[in-house]
């Protein structure tokens, strides 16, 4: 196979993006699944680590392994079900633990505990449901003896990087189409350089010519990953969100529910990043039967309810950049349109500030009805609207707002220059 240079890979890649990452942009909403031998310890996928295990204490971990028939086609339902369109499975954690019928990883679910392959499984219930499959794909190898060694040890990083290269196209060869490929934590080899990732992701994307990666093996790859956080990044952008802010493995139900999100915190999240041209992808950490945690279920579902009647104000490419045009709610943008999802209902009428562009419609997406309103320069008022929320899935409400052009908000009382004399003058 012909190798490019690292300039020559990266305009390569950036001319094929938009082909590529289509369907991505469009979905903004995922489902991360953190599941592995760390979930029978449930104290974070991190517990090998953070507690001292030697390998050989972990590995008896292994034999225990059992989720219950049918478990990821549950995860997938339930992604379904929540709206969103696409799933990312760890399917080999920090651990070394491979869920699949790895030929190069015998430390895997087929060869211990319940002998299933999961990815497999995974895989097949993405498909039912008509969801976009995802590969997390941990570089970093706590079980590997070259894990650590590949660090000092030339020798040690040539077998490691085989290896990494060896699982990788072990899972883009034997599952049929993937959608992305989601690395994670490029320690302890601080270059692309050092993890050979150009010459490793160009062999890689040769087998799947649709595949997306994320910006986790040193180069920066098709999409940016905050994590934990909702910060937009320049170009593509998934914002990776734990479902309690302390682990993104399996945590006692009971006592992680009160830390968990419920349906307005992650609504107030898919705004965000969708409000900034970004996807969210939501995690869960089943438990070791497989379960979803019990914490996770019903926020979800409201979610999608919700969604499968505002969806219009999530979901599609959308104009980056989210206006504040009211106090209550926050917005999102898309062809000449303007969603204010009312985090609080503001009763029978309403002001919306800096609206530059001329209103020619307004209404509920929840019910399609229009809204009465005025429009007097930059103000526009909403009137005889009901005195309570129209929305009861959630609780949140959202307005649409049509414009015949490009949506635009300026905010006056900042701009001196638009104000002449004493009067406020709308008009630039
Ligand atoms: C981290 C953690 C990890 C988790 C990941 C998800 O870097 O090491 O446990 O899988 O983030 O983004």
């Amino acid at each position: 196979m012909q190798l490019l240079s690292k300039p020559d890979y990266l305009e390569a890649l950036a001319a094929s993006r938009d082909a590529r990452i289509g369907w991505w942009r469009e979905a903004r909403f995922g489902m991360f699944i953190h599941f592995g031998l760390h979930t029978l310890i449930a104290r974070n996928e991190w517990a090998m680590a953070i507690e001292d295990f030697t390998v050989g204490e972990y590995e008896k971990l292994a034999d225990s392994f059992c989720p219950k028939p049918g478990a990821p086609r549950q995860w997938a339902k339930l992604a379904k079900e929540a709206g969103m369109k696409y799933m990312v499975l760890t399917t080999r954690h920090h651990e070394g633990f491979s869920l699949w019928d790895s030929a190069a990883n015998p430390y895997n679910s087929v060869n211990y505990g319940c002998h299933r392959d999961i990815v497999r499984e995974f895989v097949d219930a993405c498909r039912e449901f008509d969801l976009k499959i995802g590969f997390y794909s941990s570089l970093m190898d706590w079980h590997h003896p070259d894990g650590g060694r590949c660090a000092y040890d030339g020798e040690a990083r040539k077998r490691f990087t085989d290896y990494i290269y060896a699982i990788n196209r072990e899972l883009l060869t034997q599952y049929g189409k993937i959608d992305i490929l989601w690395y994670d934590v490029a320690w302890p080899l601080d270059s692309d350089e050092g993890w050979n990732t150009l010459e490793i992701n160009q062999r890689l994307r040769a087998l799947q010519p649709d595949i997306i990666i994320n910006n986790r093996s040193r180069l920066p790859e098709d999409f940016g990953t905050p994590e934990e956080h909702l910060t937009a990044t320049e170009g593509d952008w998934e914002a990776c969100m734990t479902f309690n802010g302390i682990s993104w493995g399996y945590l006692d139900s009971a006592q992680a529910q009160p830390y968990s999100y419920n349906a307005q915190q992650i609504l107030r999240m898919l705004c965000r990043v969708s409000g900034s041209g970004g996807n969210l992808l939501l995690n869960i950490g089943p438990d070791r039967e497989g379960n979803v945690p019990a914490e996770a279920v019903a926020p979800l579902q409201t979610i999608g309810k919700w969604l499968a009647v505002n969806g219009e104000a999530a979901y599609g490419k959308r104009e980056r950049g989210s206006y504040t045009i009211n106090g209550l709610c926050s917005t999102t943008v898309m062809n000449n349109a303007i969603y204010g999802w009312f985090w609080l209902w503001p009763g029978k009428e309403v002001t919306l500030g800096g609206v530059v562009s001329k209103l020619k419609r307004a209404s509920f997406l929840t019910t399609g009805d229009a809204i009465e309103f005025t429009q007097d320069g930059h103000r526009v008022r909403l009137k005889n609207m009901p005195e309570k929320g129209p929305d009861a899935i959630a609780n949140i409400a959202v307005i649409k707002l049509e414009f015949d052009e490009p949506v635009r908000i300026i905010r006056g009382s900042y701009r001196p220059a638009l104000h002449k004399g004493k009067e406020y003058q709308p008009a630039e």
